[in-house]
């Protein structure tokens, strides 16, 4: 491998960060993770490991630790960082909206301090579809309205402000913020996906718990809304395109102050869509029940991907069927 620097993944052992790391060491970057293990597992570094074909490295520390992070970017000479780390999980964020903000928003700011004190200039940034709030307009492009709905939201608008100000206070900075859709699947050898703790929040993960059994049927939350089918829709991407996404904008930082640019297929999926290609594709059921709407729920909210094509050019590959095979896959690995 021609190593080209080492990008710095604060967030690197969770769900998008483990496939962000595999691809940026495919386009012959150096991957250093840094983790603090609050929403992920220490195992996931030997599979990450295993991906890339040789060790990779792993510095445990939070990112709102000024010392830890000073020692960090101290031990190894950073190109730019993608910067994942976060806590997203909406309701917990509406219980504890100090703790996100702290979590969030103060370790951002930690961040860009030991950054500065390296002169590390270049970020791509996790941001979420989240950042605009109820849908006015579909599809969803970068020049929607801006709002937050939950104050995990509210970190997404705050950061993205934080770092048109960081952007703005020094020579020579570069961001990219990339806002998700809704990333799912899981990587094609069935070694890193996601594992979230407890019962899932999220469609995806509940749709696969429900077919292994753990939980006896899926709740849709509304099936009254004013879609095809009754049921919301969504803009699935595969986490392997979205890790994708993020090497195209690391490959482009510096011809950007910051950017801010939509993750996303461009196509939606109703849940009753993704329940019954989950089905189809994997000769399983999964049992369901209608329920009331979900407090917070929009109908239906898609990406106009149109801006990262032109940008970045980058696309989403994989449909909502390798979504469903894979997501499968890492749940029912043989983990021996
Ligand atoms: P995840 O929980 O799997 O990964 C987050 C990682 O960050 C975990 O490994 C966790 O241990 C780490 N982390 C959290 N706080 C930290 C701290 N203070 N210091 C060090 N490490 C810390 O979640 P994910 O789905 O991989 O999400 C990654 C990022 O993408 C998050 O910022 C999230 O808000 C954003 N995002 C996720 C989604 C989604 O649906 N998964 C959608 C839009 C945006
Ligand atoms: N849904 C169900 N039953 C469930 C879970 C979800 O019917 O048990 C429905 C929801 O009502 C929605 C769709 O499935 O119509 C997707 O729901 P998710 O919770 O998986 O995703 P959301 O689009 O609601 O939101 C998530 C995060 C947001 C983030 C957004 C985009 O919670 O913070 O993805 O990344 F902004």
């Amino acid at each position: 491998m021609n190593a080209r620097g080492i990008i710095l993944l604060t967030g690197g052992a969770g769900f998008i960060g483990s496939h962000v790391a595999v691809e940026v060491a495919a386009a012959g970057w150096i991957p250093v993770l840094l983790d603090n293990f609050c929403t992920s597992e220490r195992s996931v570094v030997g599979r990450i490991s295993e991906l890339v074909g040789g060790p990779v490295r792993c510095i445990e520390a939070d990112i709102r630790d000024a010392q830890a992070m000073h020692a960090a970017f101290g031990s190894t000479p950073v190109h730019a960082v993608i910067h994942l780390a976060g806590l997203k999980a909406v309701g917990e964020s509406v219980e504890q909206p100090e703790l996100y903000h702290d979590n969030n928003v103060r370790g951002t700011e930690v961040l860009l301090t030991a950054m500065d004190e390296f002169g590390v200039r270049r970020m791509v940034f996790s941001s979420s579809c989240t950042v605009y709030g109820t849908p006015q307009r579909l599809p969803i492009d970068e020049s929607h309205p801006l709002s937050a709905i939950n104050p995990y939201g509210q970190t997404k608008l705050d950061i993205e402000r934080m770092l048109d100000r960081w952007v703005d206070a020094g020579s020579e900075r570069h961001v990219c913020s990339l806002r998700y859709f809704n990333p799912v699947g899981a990587h094609a050898s069935a070694l890193i996906g996601e594992s979230p703790r407890g019962i899932p929040n999220n469609l995806m993960p509940y749709v696969v718990k429900v077919a292994r059994g753990e939980l006896s049927e899926l709740g849709v939350f509304g099936g009254d809304w004013p879609t095809p089918d009754g049921t919301g829709i969504r803009d699935y991407i595969h986490v392997v395109d979205l890790a994708r996404g993020h090497v195209a904008a690391l490959e482009r930082l510096d011809s950007m102050r910051h950017e801010r640019i939509n993750l996303g297929t461009g196509v939606g999926a109703s849940v009753l869509e993704v329940v019954h290609a989950f089905e189809r594709v994997n000769g399983v059921k999964v049992p369901y029940a209608m329920r009331p709407r979900r407090a917070g729920d929009a109908a239906s909210a898609f990406a106009d991907a149109g801006l990262a094509e032109r940008r970045l050019g980058w696309r989403a590959r994989l449909g909502l069927d390798e979504m469903m095979r894979d997501s499968w896959a890492f749940a029912t690995r043989d983990d021996g």
